[in-house]
């Protein structure tokens, strides 16, 4: 364990170009970790072998699974979240409907009125209320789907509501996902308990990105409808798990600390945030001498 605190490696100073990465989630996901993908690469590369299976206990838009899936890194991710309405997409996707839920979006007929008209019905099937969320999620200010949240403004470039409603784009992340369902396990359900549960079977990795609430940090609780998390505990169910694990947080020195005190390696790593902001986020992993390489 190389670093004892978060001073910046001077390689590492360049985030990653995320118009460089293959988009592969339906969602615009709050916290998604599109540029973290390279990364993720490099992680995968520095394994003494390729593991059998992925977990990520706290899934969201499920990037770094499908990532992994789709090239070629395992051949088994199981996608864990609590969250009912992300749940009902990938349980769609994964599913008989999901072509349903393609063609849907391809044949939504866009406007200000029947976003508003199909937001405020009461999902009658599992299908409608992953619609519902893609919709949402679409059209919400920063596809913060969490209460409290609204639809856009102005929208990209000034061009409304419709700006992030792609609809062929969807059809295809859609039916791609689809086509490697028997490679993708989802679990509606709490992640802590997987973490808890998992057998001790070391081919297995986890990406654990949870939200990001620990040391007074607000921006979990205003992106995530479950947000609350005993951060603490997390650290230690990950510390009796053998296999190896990545993890990522908000840059604090209190999440640092705790993962000192664990002797876990920390890495602070550059990213842009929503607004093209350059800003670091902590990766927290058993030896991260591969970020440094
Ligand atoms: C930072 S986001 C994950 C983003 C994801 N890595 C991506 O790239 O899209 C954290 C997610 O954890 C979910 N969550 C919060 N508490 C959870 C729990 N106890 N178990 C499972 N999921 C949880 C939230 O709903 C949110 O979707």
């Amino acid at each position: 364990m190389s670093q004892q605190s978060l001073s910046y490696s001077t390689e590492l100073t360049r985030p990653v170009n995320v118009a460089s990465v293959p988009k592969r989630s339906p969602f615009r996901y709050p916290g998604g970790k599109t540029w973290l993908v390279p990364w993720i690469r490099r992680w995968m590369h520095s394994l003494p072998s390729y593991p059998s299976r992925i977990i990520e206990p706290f899934g969201g838009g499920g990037i770094v699974s499908l990532t992994v899936i789709c090239e070629g890194f395992t051949s088994k991710a199981v996608i864990v979240e609590l969250d009912e309405d992300i749940a009902s997409v990938w349980q769609t996707m994964l599913g008989r409907d999901a072509e349903w839920l393609a063609n849907r979006i391809l044949d939504f007929p866009f406007s200000a009125s029947s976003v508003e008209k199909m937001l405020e019905m009461k999902p009658k099937s599992m299908r409608d209320r992953a619609f519902q969320t893609i919709l949402r999620n679409r059209v919400y200010h920063g596809g913060i789907l969490a209460p409290g949240s609204g639809l856009i403004k102005n929208g990209e470039n000034g061009n409304g509501l419709g700006s992030r409603w792609y609809p062929k784009t969807l059809y295809k992340r859609i039916m791609n996902i689809h086509s490697v369902r028997d490679r993708i396990e989802f679990v509606e359900g709490d992640g802590m308990d997987t973490i808890k549960d998992i057998s001790q079977d070391k081919d297995t990795v986890l990406f654990i990105d949870p939200p990001y609430t620990a040391a007074g940090k607000k921006a979990g609780k205003r992106l995530y409808k479950y947000h609350e998390l005993d951060h603490e505990r997390l650290f230690a169910l990950t510390n009796s798990y053998r296999g190896d694990f990545l993890m990522t947080y908000d840059i604090s020195e209190e999440i640092a600390q705790i993962a000192l005190s664990y002797g876990f390696d920390i890495e602070p790593i550059p990213m842009r945030n929503t607004h093209l902001r350059e800003m670091r986020e902590l990766l927290i992993g058993r030896d991260l001498s591969w970020a440094r390489d």
